[in-house]
């Protein structure tokens, strides 16, 4: 190690307590500064490269780089002794010893997988999310991950894009509060402990907004739409104190996300004086010439570097480029150190210059029984009932002599993990078959039956001879839905049916006469249409994750009662996409007596005789399940909803409170929600907004009072100047059990 030039991080006390200097900087930042004055261009550029350094052994590969200080960070290699030997020798035997950030997409969970984060804001819980996100960080940090790539906080309406799977769903509230759980999860209040790694706000921005539902594709959203809707989970998690954002690798209104100074520089650093840095996606730099904005790889590091890129993944456009767009002074050094001081930040907050390596030993094992407990916990509250005749469940034990269990989901260790689990351990896993089985014993009898290879299997030779077996049992579970692979990444579907022969399945067991209960697993919305008839309950799994098994049997058997609701509306058929409970009113907005079905047309019918409102002919308006929505074993009541006022000044505050009853005679958990209209407004308002929420748990015939606080934050919206504000007028309320609530109340808005 050659010492006498290396910057020791006791010559300049790297140490992370904030003891302001001279100037009022705190020790980190003269550290980094300190540090960047040694730098050389190519260290610097060094930093802003992330480079693949997994799963294979790549220390061959990339060692020389690594002395050299040409890898600021490495991505997707877990094998803890190869990530210490990676930072050794970028530590120990670089001129600098800058040490490396260790990414790794740990999205909803490590080694004890989580609910996949769509079913995760079926819970409306922040604080199982951000348990959840804290129990994930311990386990990557355990393996030298010291960097997530998530929360992922696109606002996602459409359900045939893969990656609805990943988000928090169509609400921007609802993604910001999860969102910003999962960060707190992940950071804890101190980035430097072992419990802690960094988060990363992504895809910035408007992803969701794909066009056709398939992946990476184009997205055009009116700059009032991105701020009122796609921008405000980026803005709260900013607030939050997130380390990093991840921009899009869609093109966003002709200008892909890894080169839109607008979304970089005007809003992000300007706007909202964001301090952290900004990450590529993988290869998204190299990717702006295929999307036609650059001609080669150089001009395409250019126009990322202008924009507000600060670190390169997996492209090595900034490594191969950069050092001669600072000599032919298209990129300045100067931008290059605020972007290298952007780095260096995160690696002294995280405490890498004290302490770069990490002792497994450290740490729990993973799939701890806290870890397991929790995971449990965000499963059972993920499940959302959307159907339940006659009350079917839950089921009793005692008046079951035999179950039938069918389904090609009912024993899956690892497609019940969901997507984005690279590090998911599917021996850890408890399926629904095991979990039932466990619950039967000495019970009842069970007959399980796989019916179907996989969920995508045709073959139906099968169904009659289990219909005809599952006539001898007293009630069928269905487990369906989708395996893993057909969500996540690049994986959108046209078609959102249950895959495969799954529907001919529903329909041969119907024909058994017994009770049928359809357990669905899926990581998006389904349209169940064709099922919805064939089975008298539906319980919505999303995929439930290493405690997904448990918590489903808990539930299917009361042991825990439902509490989830819909973070994203399930459209009647997939041509009605997109449909979400936050859409715009129209100059013509249909309702219920004005909608006409098609099979009602009268023949011959004059052209103009039809609804003129807007709505499917074949559809109607309206979703088969909305948003909010979800079922529970008891009932819930709503009344004497109330308000401070019904005057409001701006600047003042107003009251809502609403008693919820438990109606039933067993316990449950309601999401108490609070919708709100702005009337009329410079720009169209929707016509409901989510603006608070809260889980209350009620005993049979117990009541509480909830109560909401509606300010300016909550009224107020991006105008048609784009300044963010609030507009005198009149405003609707409604607190429900969902985005169809119908406890209403008005208030108005006065200048003064
Ligand atoms: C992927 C995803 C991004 C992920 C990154 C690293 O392509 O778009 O969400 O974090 O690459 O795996």
């Amino acid at each position: 190690m050659n010492s006498e030039i290396k910057v020791s991080v006791a010559e300049h006390n790297f140490s992370m307590e904030h003891r302001p200097d001279a100037d009022n900087r705190n020790v980190s930042e003269v550290a980094v500064e300190t540090l960047i004055q040694r730098m050389t261009l190519r260290e610097k550029i060094g930093q802003l490269n992330q480079i693949n350094a997994g799963p294979h052994n790549a220390i061959a590969q990339i060692s020389d780089d690594l002395r050299n200080g040409r890898i600021g960070s490495i991505i997707n290699q877990v094998d803890v002794n190869i990530v210490n030997e990676m930072q050794r020798i970028a530590v120990e035997e670089s001129r600098l010893g800058i040490p490396l950030l260790v990414g790794r997409d740990v999205i909803h969970g490590y080694k004890t997988v989580m609910p996949i984060p769509l079913g995760q804001a079926a819970s409306w819980n922040p604080d199982i999310v951000r348990e959840g996100a804290h129990w994930s960080a311990k386990e990557a940090r355990k393996q030298g991950v010291n960097w997530t790539f998530a929360p992922m906080i696109d606002v996602s309406r459409d359900a045939r894009w893969g990656r609805i799977a990943e988000s928090f769903g169509e609400d921007p509230l609802l993604n910001s509060v999860m969102g910003v759980a999962m960060v707190e999860g992940f950071q804890g209040s101190d980035m430097s402990s072992k419990d802690s790694i960094a988060a990363t706000a992504k895809h910035f921005a408007g992803y969701g907004a794909s066009e056709g539902g398939r992946d990476y594709s184009t997205t055009n959203i009116p700059e009032n739409e991105l701020r009122n809707i796609y921008l405000r989970p980026f803005k709260a998690a900013a607030e939050a104190g997130v380390a990093t954002f991840m921009v899009s690798f869609g093109d966003i209104d002709g200008v892909p996300a890894t080169a839109n100074s607008f979304l970089m520089q005007d809003v992000l650093r300007g706007e909202w004086d964001y301090q952290g840095f900004v990450v590529s996606d993988w290869d998204s730099i190299r990717q702006l010439t295929a999307h036609g904005l650059t001609e080669n790889d150089k001009d395409a590091a250019c126009a990322a570097a202008i924009a507000g890129v600060d670190m390169d993944m997996e492209s090595r456009t900034f490594l191969y480029n950069l050092e001669a767009l600072v000599n032919e002074d298209r990129v300045s050094e100067q931008s290059l150190d605020a972007k290298v001081a952007n780095v260096l930040k995160l690696k002294f907050e995280l405490g890498l210059f004290d302490n770069p390596y990490v002792n497994p030993d450290d740490f729990p094992e993973f799939g701890s029984d806290e870890a397991l407990q929790t995971a449990k916990q965000a499963a059972v509250q993920s499940l959302v009932l959307l159907k339940n005749d006659n009350d079917i469940l839950p089921l009793s034990p005692d008046a079951l002599s035999k179950l039938s269990i069918i389904g090609p989901l009912a024993d899956a260790a690892e497609d019940q993990l969901g997507t984005w689990i690279f590090d998911g351990d599917p021996n850890l896993s408890v399926s629904s078959l095991q979990a039932i089985k466990h619950l039967a014993e000495g019970q009842f009898d069970l007959h399980y039956d796989r019916a179907m290879p996989s969920t995508r299997s045709r073959d139906s030779s099968a169904f009659e001879g289990i219909s005809e077996a599952a006539k001898g049992s007293d009630a069928v579970l269905l487990f369906l839905g989708e395996e893993a692979i057909l969500s996540g990444e690049a994986h959108s579907r046209a078609d959102i049916n249950l895959p495969g022969a799954q529907a001919d399945l529903v329909k041969a067991i119907r024909q058994t006469g017994k009770p049928v209960i359809a357990v669905i697993q899926a990581g998006r919305p389904l349209t169940l249409s064709n099922i919805i008839d064939e089975v008298d309950a539906i319980l919505y799994a999303w995929h439930p994750g290493t405690m997904g098994g448990a918590a489903i049997a808990d539930v299917l058997f009361g042991r825990k009662a439902p509490s989830g609701k819909l973070p994203v509306a399930f459209p009647k058929m997939v041509g009605q996409i997109p449909i979400h409970y936050n859409h715009k009113n129209t100059g013509r907005p249909a309702t219920p007596d004005e909608i006409i079905h098609i099979d009602d047309i009268e023949i011959g019918a004059p052209q103009t005789s039809l609804g003129m409102t807007s709505f499917h002919l074949d559809a109607g308006y309206r979703p088969l399940f909305p948003f909010g929505f979800g079922l529970s074993y008891t009932q819930f009541s709503y009344s004497d909803l109330s308000m401070t006022s019904d005057k409001v000044r701006v600047g003042d505050t107003v009251s809502v409170s609403v008693t919820v009853k438990n109606e039933g005679d067993v316990a449950g958990t309601e999401v108490v929600q609070l919708y709100m209209r702005d009337i009329a407004a410079s720009v169209t308002r929707p016509v409901r907004e989510l603006k608070g929420f809260q889980r209350v748990h009620l005993e049979p015939g117990e009541a509480q009072i909830i109560s909401f606080v509606i300010g300016e934050d909550e009224m107020a919206f991006y105008r048609r100047d784009m300044t963010l504000g609030v507009e005198p007028g009149r405003f609707h309320i409604w607190v429900g059990g969902s985005s169809e609530a119908d406890l209403h109340a008005e208030f108005e808005l006065t200048q003064e």
